[in-house]
């Protein structure tokens, strides 16, 4: 709206300075009247959900969890170019908390000092808010949770609204995939995301809770973290191997954890994708190319490009208008027969 205006008042201007043959008060007053009357057009129709928010730029802190995984450096990279792109409407504080909660606290309470129109962050853990969430309450922040959410007895009036994936869904599609490709028996490990993080504690919850309830024969041999990296995916991989020698399967609360899976089942000289079943959740490009070479059986998304939704919400909440409280990302289930050279080439991150 600023740059609209800006550039109003100078056609304004330039037309009492060409208009000098006549009366230049006169010239004047018809540019100002000029000028006025599209100001109240452009008041009129604004143009940009940060624009319906005033003159001023919509200004958003991002407390991101850091760089645990591909995903995690997809979103970073969809925020800042989203943010890039509309420097004229948008001002973005981003900080890197390297994975730790009293980072992510610490920059929170900057983003007060500062403060910021609207707080974004991603809860590395579900527990541990309540203090910083309240402090941001008084100061008259509204908090937009993304990707991951709080612990639920926290209370949900402790942020504005979440904008993120449903994961319980991805674990139970996780062991619906697992229980077609066993054929209804076998036996299975599972590779968690980071502890306490509410994207492991969900997959988890739904994956489990499905096949308890519904493959009696399948079993879950042993279940640890992989701190959804690459490298401790590997790592707690090469040790199930070395403890279990008949693993039928495993499901990764992550792709970076199943690539790293895959790595660690080659090397104790098994086919992954064939002799040890692989599914991992994200939906990352590395992921869609190991389940083309045959390594990997199924990837669920769960989708990093959330900047628009996150800039047009923050937009509304500085606006004043309700949004709901938990905007869901739609997400798919990419099986083998769906993961083809064109869906690989396709995909972005
Ligand atoms: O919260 C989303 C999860 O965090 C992604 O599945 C994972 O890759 C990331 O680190």
């Amino acid at each position: 709206m600023k740059k609209t205006l800006a550039m109003l008042t100078g056609l304004a201007m330039a037309f009492s300075l060409t208009a000098c043959g006549g009366s230049t008060t006169a010239a004047t007053t018809a540019a100002a009247e000029t000028t006025a009357a599209a100001q109240t057009e452009a008041e009129k129709a604004p143009e940009t959900e940060a624009e319906k928010s005033g003159n001023d730029k919509l200004v958003v802190g991002f407390a991101q969890i850091g760089q645990e995984s591909g995903w995690r450096d997809a979103e970073t990279n969809d925020v800042q170019w989203y943010a890039a792109r509309n420097t004229d409407t948008i001002e973005l504080t981003f900080a890197d908390a390297q994975q730790k909660q009293e980072n992510q606290i610490k920059a929170i309470r900057n983003f007060i000092e500062m403060g910021v129109d609207v707080i974004v962050f991603p809860p590395v853990v579900e527990t541990g808010w309540e203090a910083v969430l309240t402090e941001c309450q008084e100061a008259g922040i509204p908090v937009i949770l993304v990707d991951r959410g709080i612990d639920a007895s926290a209370g949900d009036d402790l942020y504005t609204t979440m904008i993120a994936s449903d994961h319980v869904w991805a674990g139970e599609q996780a062991a619906i995939v697992m229980n077609d490709l066993l054929g209804g028996k076998g036996k299975v490990v599972e590779l968690e995301g980071t502890v306490g993080a509410s994207a492991a504690v969900q997959r988890k919850k739904g994956f489990d809770e499905y096949i308890a309830a519904n493959c009696p024969d399948i079993e879950i041999l042993d279940s640890q973290t992989g701190d959804f990296t690459r490298s401790m995916g590997k790592e707690v991989m090469e040790s199930f191997l070395k403890t279990y020698d008949d693993i039928d399967a495993v499901f990764c609360h992550n792709d970076d954890m199943a690539l790293g899976a895959i790595e660690a089942i080659k090397e104790a000289g098994k086919k992954p994708g064939e002799d040890i079943k692989i599914i991992g959740v994200d939906g990352v490009k590395g992921a869609f190319e190991a389940i083309l070479a045959g390594e990997m059986n199924c990837t669920v998304e769960c989708t990093p490009i959330l900047a628009e939704q996150i800039f047009e919400t923050a937009a509304k909440l500085k606006n004043g208008e309700t949004v709901d409280k938990w905007i869901m990302s739609a997400d798919g289930v990419y099986t083998s027969d769906k993961v083809t050279q064109e869906v690989v080439d396709g995909r972005q991150y």
